[in-house]
């Protein structure tokens, strides 16, 4: 095992950095309460799929979406993008589809060894288990829904929902196919003025930067929202 990650170390690490994280951020964001989002940090501290800046701008989109805003994440993993969501949002009747295979399925070449490695270390061939009991921990689970499906018949079985979905966040298949399809798919499921979000943008996942470029190009998306780290937020 790597140093940083002895047990110990990845504690002080993470108090570093998140203290750091803080401080900025309660100064950008007096307004939102940033010890919830420590909370729901404490409880995703191995958590290697998003930086604090990504997480704290997912928090805060979702903070400032409308009260019972509905929300669609495709990819949730163990769930901590989803909890970090969840905890953002306002009112009763808010709530996330949280699509996923649970599966690490992907047309991505690269994810398949990465996800392979993943599954072996954690003993499970699904993440759901997880992403249940992290919701449960937390005490959000209500605010979730998770949907056992491959994105695209996701989209086919939840017809009901298009036009209605106030923020999208995308992580699943970061093949340039697979997020164009996420995007084609589930672009109509927008509430006019709704938010759509891109995990990966610019990163080594140039597919999924390619298929966001494409769109913008087609003019599709109206204005960027936001950035962070590789994060990319579009009006709709
Ligand atoms: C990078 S992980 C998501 C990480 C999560 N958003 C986070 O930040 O904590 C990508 C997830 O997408 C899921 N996935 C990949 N392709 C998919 C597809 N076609 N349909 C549904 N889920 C998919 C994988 O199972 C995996 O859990």
């Amino acid at each position: 095992m790597a140093f940083k990650h002895w047990p110990g170390v990845r504690d002080v690490r993470f108090t570093m950095k998140i203290r750091r994280y803080l401080r900025g951020a309660r100064k950008r964001r007096p307004d939102l309460d940033w010890n919830e989002f420590l909370r729901i940090a404490r409880q995703f501290k191995q958590d290697d799929m998003g930086s604090f800046p990504e997480r704290g701008y997912l928090y805060q989109l979702a903070a400032d979406a409308p009260v019972n805003a509905q929300v669609v994440e495709i990819g949730s993993w163990m769930g901590a993008s989803t909890c970090f969501l969840a905890a953002g949002l306002k009112g009763d009747g808010a709530k996330i589809y949280a699509v996923d295979n649970f599966q690490g399925l992907s047309l991505c070449g690269e994810d398949v060894a990465w996800y392979q490695r993943h599954f072996q270390r954690l003993g499970t061939g699904s993440t759901l288990d997880i992403f249940n009991a992290n919701f449960a921990a937390l005490g959000l689970s209500a605010r979730t829904e998770p949907v056992i499906s491959d994105s695209l018949a996701a989209a086919e079985s939840l017809t009901d929902k298009r036009g209605t979905i106030d923020l999208m966040f995308i992580d699943g298949d970061h093949s340039y196919e697979g997020c164009k399809a996420d995007i084609e798919a589930w672009l109509p499921f927008m509430k006019q003025g709704g938010v759509m979000a891109f995990h990966d943008f610019g990163s080594r996942a140039s597919g999924v930067t390619q298929a966001i470029f494409e769109t913008i190009k087609a003019g599709r998306f109206g204005e960027i929202v936001g950035v962070a780290n590789t994060i990319i937020a579009f009006r709709i």
